[in-house]
């Protein structure tokens, strides 16, 4: 089977424990609730495609313990295939966030056997795909990212967001990756971290990439590919923003994949957002019917 597109970065649990107050060195206090959900740009980005109907899977790599088998089976129930290698030792991926009742917040990423993923353990299957869409490793991960894109056929899009660990790798590391990427999607801060602009046709002609997409949050959307198009966000009530820019890939790459042009799946990439941002989490209130997803109340 041909997918429609393909994750491939680090899958982590996403543990958001609430403390009484964030612990200095050689202090102790107290966790009054934890709140647990399965996480990873690239997985959050198919789920999202999923959902709206397109044929997806995702590559990564967790370990043989409690927190991988919850990333595997949400993928599974959300209708993404599941490419996931289990490693025998080690631990799955997690971010662990301690937040006090201020709203302050200290984040641990434990990136575990996320980076041991190697090539030879990519499923053949997996690579064939119309879109590979790319998001970050904390470590060595980024060597199977460009060892996969070598042996990709010519005909599949490339689609990378960097986010902030690989925009601040800086452009020549990155360079094996952004000869071989299509699409760009990424925010007016990393932009300009990796080509010190964010004027989107600046970045592409910097960069070599035929389609440049600059997320600014309220604020809305810059892209080029030829042509300069700005959309403005949609008004939402914000909820929580967390995988705000998942969720915006994944009605940007539902709408290019289809056929429509950078203004439409630059409109459809921010109606996706606001739907993320309308309700907590990064997957919970996306729409569609997928098989895991909660049948919507009309
Ligand atoms: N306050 C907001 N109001 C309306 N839309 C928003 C708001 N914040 C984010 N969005 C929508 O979410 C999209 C992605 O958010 P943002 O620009 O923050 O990307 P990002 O920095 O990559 O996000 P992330 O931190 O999730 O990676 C925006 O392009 C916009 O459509
Ligand atoms: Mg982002």
């Amino acid at each position: 089977m041909r997918f429609d597109a393909v994750g491939l970065g680090a899958l982590n649990m996403d543990q958001l424990h609430m403390v009484e107050r964030i612990a200095g060195p050689d202090e102790e206090t107290f966790v009054r609730g934890l709140v647990e959900s399965c996480g990873g740009s690239a997985a959050n980005t198919m789920i999202g495609l999923s959902r709206l109907g397109l044929r997806t899977a995702h590559i990564g790599k967790v370990a043989d313990d409690r927190e991988g088998g919850l990333l595997r089976s949400n993928l599974s129930s959300e209708g993404v295939t599941d490419f996931t290698v289990v490693a025998d030792t080690g631990r799955s991926g997690r971010v662990m966030g301690f937040v006090d009742p201020d709203g302050n917040r200290a984040l641990y990423v434990d990136p575990g056997v996320n980076d041991t993923l190697r090539v030879d353990e990519v499923a053949d299957e997996a690579l064939n795909t119309e879109l590979l869409h790319l998001t970050s490793f904390a470590g060595d991960g980024i060597n199977v990212q460009v060892e996969v894109i070598e042996a990709l056929d010519e005909s599949v899009t490339v689609s990378l967001d960097p986010g902030h660990i690989y925009a601040s790798r800086g452009v020549s590391e990155l360079s094996d990756i952004l000869e071989r990427t299509d699409i760009l999607l990424t925010n007016q801060r990393e932009l300009e971290l990796m080509t010190g602009s964010a004027d989107p046709e600046e970045a592409a002609s910097l960069l070599g990439i035929g389609v440049v997409v600059v997320k600014m949050g309220a604020r809305g959307v810059r892209a080029w590919d030829g042509e300069s198009v700005m959309v403005d966000a949609l008004s939402t009530e914000c909820v929580d923003t967390t995988g705000a820019g998942d969720a915006f890939n994944a009605g940007f790459i539902y709408a290019w994949l289809e056929g429509f042009g950078l203004e439409v799946s630059c409109r459809f990439g921010n109606y996706i957002a606001s739907r993320c941002i309308g309700g907590y989490g990064a997957t919970e209130s996306l729409p569609g019917t997928g098989p895991g997803c909660p049948q919507e109340v009309r």
